[in-house]
């Protein structure tokens, strides 16, 4: 076996190669779970009962009228559920509710031979509610005390003795939002039952063992009785990590009673009013630097608002406490973490899972600070990154790989975006436009892959050579746009040093490879791509062996390139085919299970200490933007990137995903908005942003005037396949050089040096207050809170001067 990140002879890796379903995607061809309802025959639809009140224990649920519909077949409840009565992992989750856990909580499921009947029949079902008091914002639950459980701290040196050796201490708060998923494919599940019993799921799901797991333990059946395959996502994002578990167990559940395919789909609304979004936080900080504006010590709380159930808060939460260094180098810090339970949905995973905001934190922190230490943020950024040759660790004990590629990133942004001239250019600029400023901003990224928690970074393969030399692969991967299925046809086609057109793939299916994580943490090529990559090999060593002797050569001899087999200085060539056909004579088996553990991993999450990461990815981005002072209103004008995906396996999709995870990023933090119903009137708790039309997504007019993205050349990532790295999600955090550089030029507005808040999203509105605060000379985050004995404990200059 050779070594993973090593590439033989013409890879197929590396080459720019498009999405492998790209021509389906733009024609509309492309199949996806809801598709299938048309090739299916006899379906029933199944449609919600969502109660549109935030909080209350159901005192009665009434189906008569709704059975009288004509059209309808049955109405699901509780009552049948013949397992477990529970959609999550952490059994918090009943599927059928006695209690209504936020604003559209879907309480009963109706089935009609038409979505119309069942639409109709779910307005008629009949549901009586003890109203009770809703806490809506995290606000409302941090005031309440409530929460769920987990309280992770993470320490790392001695905070005190950091903070008493600080030249100035700064403290803040910084409450910022969640963010709605918005894949274009909402939640959907096409069930059949066969003739045996056995339960075949189609679900847009992200984690089609858990799905197949949650959905046995509803209908009380054992794993080998339900199916779960996933053709492809319309777009995951995190939001199908967990959620479509209870969606595909109603299909089921409906399937199984009637005898009949079940299908669900959501529409927008319920998509949006139903499934859980990026966690919201609110985070209390205290930091101190030295004398040149050197982190000393960071004391910080995050508390995520985790909504009605756990979910999967915890994971999301821990990732969070672990990228609050970001690029940062933080000898002493104690970082403490909480989950506020919330009437509303569930929040769950969305690209970054966590890391976003423990990063936003830092980010936001470097911004306010810089001027108050007075200290250009690019300068202050640059001075606080991880060093080579110092030996240093994350605050959770990991050493950080690599530091230097951080500064190699940051510096190659600098001067491929040309930033010094730039800056010379807007600052003549903005002395000579007294309502409209620009600025840019330059911030980076380090984002640790794997899933925290070890076992997890396991995936399996299972690859057939058919006799005619055709490859089928099958990996435990899904894919949700990113080109996951792209990428393992490319590891094939190299292993096997065969041209790509010879391999096809099969969907995700869970009879085909058992007990997979989730496509998630952005680890599905290498987790994947390592079991694919082992299956291939397996299967080559022993064609080579059939290659040697037909070519009579030693097999240590043989190379197989780009679908020929030759030895080392031999004249004598093989095709593919034929040496596949030679192996079938010889009885030689043609498929091989592929299976791959990543190696090196440890985490104790009692402790919050260990290497839950691979390694780490790391990118810079520097992004100008013009403020107009009248309005706040503002577009971007220009971003540059460099980003590190080791080498490449295939540069294309790679571009692909920098470029949408960066604007994913700035949608995030400068356009999308949710907004709640939080008054006391009747409709408490009621997402008042629940279509396209009131939440506003990153759209053409929104993109960046001029767009550069380069991948970090000559990159070679000895831990993974063929040398590369994940990408999905660290280019999303990109994005904090957008924010950076609005808060940068709304304090072009007033005076040199003034801190300015600013709110997130940073929506035009929330930038004009910036400029308006700017103006008035800005904010000071101070020493003032209430629980640390007004905290003032400060050798702080700046502040005793306020
Ligand atoms: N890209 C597209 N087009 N659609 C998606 O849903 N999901 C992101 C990222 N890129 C996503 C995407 C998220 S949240 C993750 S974790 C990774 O893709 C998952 O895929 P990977 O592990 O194969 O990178
Ligand atoms: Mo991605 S948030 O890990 O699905």
């Amino acid at each position: 076996m050779s070594h993973l990140s090593e590439r033989p002879e013409k890879p197929v890796v590396g080459v720019p190669l498009p999405h492998e379903s790209a021509a389906l995607h733009v024609t509309g061809a492309a199949l996806y779970t809801d598709d299938l309802v048309h090739r299916t025959k006899d379906v029933l639809h199944a449609y919600p009962v969502q109660v549109m009140k935030a909080h209350g224990t159901i005192t009665a649920l009434r189906t008569e009228a709704a059975l009288a519909v004509p059209g309808v077949v049955r109405v699901l409840t509780g009552a049948d559920v013949p397992g477990v009565n529970d959609a999550g992992m952490k059994h918090d989750e009943p599927l059928f509710p006695d209690e209504v856990m936020f604003h559209g909580h879907a309480v009963a499921w109706v089935l009609g031979e038409t979505l119309e009947a069942a639409r109709i029949g779910a307005a008629a079902v009949e549901v009586e509610l003890d109203e009770q008091p809703a806490l809506v914002t995290l606000d409302d639950a941090i005031a309440a005390g409530s929460y769920h459980g987990a309280r992770p701290v993470m320490v790392t040196g001695d905070v005190d003795a950091g903070f008493a050796e600080s030249a100035h201490v700064f403290s803040g708060t910084f409450q910022f939002a969640g963010q709605e998923h918005f894949y274009l494919e909402t939640h959907a599940a096409l069930a059949q039952i066969d003739e045996n019993g056995q339960v075949f799921v189609q679900s847009s799901t992200q984690h089609p063992s858990e799905t197949q797991e949650i959905v046995a333990h509803v209908l009380g059946l054992h794993s080998h009785e339900v199916t779960v395959q996933c053709l492809r996502m319309g777009g995951g994002f995190g939001g199908k990590e967990m959620q479509p578990h209870g969606f595909a167990a109603v299909a089921a559940l409906g399937a199984k009673l009637t005898g009949r395919p079940v299908r669900m789909r959501l529409n927008r609304t319920q998509d949006l009013t139903m499934s859980g979004k990026r966690h919201g936080f609110h985070a209390e900080w205290r930091i101190g630097f030295d004398a040149e504006g050197h982190i000393q010590a960071l004391d910080a709380t995050l508390v995520a608002d985790g909504g009605w159930s756990l979910d999967l808060s915890e994971p999301v939460l821990a990732r969070a406490l672990c990228h609050i260094d970001n690029t940062y180098w933080i000898p002493h810090a104690r970082v403490a973490g909480r989950i506020a339970k919330t009437h509303t949905v569930s929040n769950t995973a969305f690209r970054g899972f966590g890391g976003p905001q423990g990063m936003l934190v830092i980010e936001d922190i470097m911004g306010r600070c810089a001027p108050l230490l007075g200290l250009d943020p690019m300068e202050l950024r640059e001075r606080n990154f991880y060093r080579p040759g110092q030996g240093q660790s994350t605050p959770y004990g990991q050493p950080v790989t690599q530091p230097e590629r951080i500064s190699t990133v940051w510096r190659q942004v600098h001067d491929d975006g040309r930033i010094a001239d730039r800056e010379r250019e807007i600052a003549a600029f903005n002395a000579a436009h007294p309502h409209t400023k620009r600025a840019v901003a330059l911030t980076g990224v380090k984002f640790g892959i794997s899933f925290n928690l070890t076992a997890f970074n396991q995936g399996g393969a299972l690859v057939l050579i058919y006799k005619d030399g055709s490859v089928l692969i099958n990996h435990g991967g899904t894919e949700m746009g990113q080109g996951l299925h792209t990428k393992m046809m490319q590891v094939a086609a190299t292993t096997l040093g065969i041209p790509l057109h010879k391999v096809r793939l099969a969907p995700t299916r869970t009879d085909k490879v058992p007990n997979t994580s989730a496509t998630a943490a952005s680890s599905g090529a290498d987790l994947n791509g390592g079991a694919i990559k082992d299956a291939c090999e397996q299967l080559r060593e022993r064609l080579l062996r059939v290659a040697g002797s037909q070519l009579g050569a030693n097999a240590s001899d043989v190379r197989i390139v780009e679908g020929v087999a030759r030895a080392l200085g031999g004249e004598k060539e093989l095709a593919w085919d034929d040496l596949v056909r030679a192996a079938y004579f010889q009885r030689v088996q043609l498929s091989a299970a592929g299976f791959y553990r990543t190696e090196g991993l440890h985490w104790d999450a009692q402790t919050f200490q260990g290497s839950p990461f691979k390694y780490f990815a790391v990118g810079a981005a520097a992004t100008e933007v013009e403020v107009d002072g009248f309005t706040g209103a503002y577009r971007i004008r220009r971003v540059d990137i460099v980003h590190d995906v080791g080498d490449s396996l295939s540069p294309m999709i790679d571009i692909g995903q920098v470029e949408g995870g960066y604007v994913q990023g700035a949608g995030w933090l400068t356009l999308e908005d949710l907004r709640w119903d939080t008054g006391d009137g009747p409709h408490r708790g009621r997402l008042t942003t629940q279509a396209a039309s009131t939440y506003k997504l990153p759209s053409f007019s929104e993109m960046p005037e001029e767009f550069h993205v380069t991948l970090l050349e000559n990159a070679t990532e000895e831990g993974a396949v063929y040398g590369s790295k994940a990408v999905g999600e660290p280019p999303l955090m990109l994005a904090f050089s957008v924010r950076e550089a609005l808060r940068q030029a709304a304090a072009a507005f007033g005076p040199a040096g003034v801190s300015v808040e600013l709110a997130s999203p940073a929506t035009p509105e929330a930038v004009y207050w910036a400029v308006e605060s700017a103006r008035a000379g800005g904010t000071r985050p101070d020493g003032g809170g209430d629980d640390d004995g007004g905290g003032v404990a400060v050798g702080a200059s700046v502040l005793s001067n306020a």
